[in-house]
């Protein structure tokens, strides 16, 4: 069944990097996560664990998002895929990992000219316009148990981007199309994201998140210095100053107390709180 990727043309536009990448592009599948995760999990060690295998799926059933979210995007209006990669590092040392893809996923719209886009902790890449920030992308990165003789884990980075802003969703939403002087096509869009997270993971495994990503993390991320308020399931957990994030990735909040880590939860920007 044909797809509305263009590989050809996403191999051409990955020049030098093409060799690190095998793409399969799919019309419809469930979860572009979940088919890598399974690979992962059943697959004995790959034969080159150089190269990172990246599923594209013009449709997913079950896509989903952070913390048991679904993820619902429609075909022509977004582009979802998701990379496997054979991390050459222990678990505990992958902390920090999601939000440096994060990094690349901005550095690589900008290549495309968008401006003004944010890093909201951990995960989501914002834009925005009018005095009022929209989530553009969103990125859930999963760890199979692994198969490899290593004993290292399998990476299973999934990205999905709005292409132009969807309807229905209970945040609120931007599209690439309104944050780029021109739309690039699908394909160079893609490549563009693969060689940028290519680099990222690179650094990271070179130097780690603290040593190598985080102050320019921490530059992109629109809640810095800011009041916000951490919400579980809509209910305040935490509020203080965002005071950006440690090593690990974990979020530090001047609380009344003194600043905590947190590990997880939605952040929320409380103008006006002091
Ligand atoms: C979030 O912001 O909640 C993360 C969204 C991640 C969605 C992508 S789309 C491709 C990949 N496959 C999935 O099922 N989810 C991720």
């Amino acid at each position: 069944m044909t797809t509305l990727l263009d590989v050809p043309a996403l191999q051409q536009a990955l020049g030098p990097d093409a060799g690190r990448f095998r793409v399969e592009a799919l019309a419809v599948c469930d979860s572009t996560n979940a088919r890598l995760l399974e690979r992962a999990r059943t697959q004995e060690g790959d034969a080159d664990a150089a190269i990172m295998t990246v599923l594209v799926a013009d449709q997913q059933t079950q896509g989903r998002g952070r913390r048991g979210r679904p993820w619902i995007a429609s075909p022509e209006k977004s582009l979802t895929f998701s990379l496997l990669w054979h991390a050459p590092l222990a678990l505990a040392h992958l902390s920090g990992l999601s939000l440096g893809l994060g990094l690349a996923l901005a550095r690589a719209l900008e290549h495309f000219g968008a401006r003004d886009l944010f890093l909201k902790w951990p995960n989501d890449l914002l834009c925005r316009q009018a005095g009022a920030s929209a989530k553009l992308a969103g990125i859930l990165v999963e760890i199979a148990g692994t198969a490899e003789p290593s004993g290292n884990p399998v990476v299973v980075a999934g990205i999905g981007i709005n292409l132009v802003a969807p309807d229905n969703t209970d945040q609120a939403a931007a599209g690439l199309s309104a944050c780029c002087p021109h739309m690039p096509e699908r394909a160079l869009l893609l490549a563009a994201v693969l060689r940028e997270m290519a680099r990222v993971l690179d650094i990271f495994a070179d130097s780690g998140f603290a040593v190598a990503l985080r102050d320019a993390w921490q530059r992109r991320h629109i809640a810095q210095d800011q009041p916000v308020c951490l919400l579980d399931a809509g209910r305040v957990v935490a509020q203080g100053i965002c005071r950006g994030v440690d090593a690990d990735g974990a979020l530090l909040l001047e609380e009344a107390t003194g600043i905590r880590r947190h590990l997880a939860g939605d952040l929320s920007l409380r103008p006006g709180f002091s």
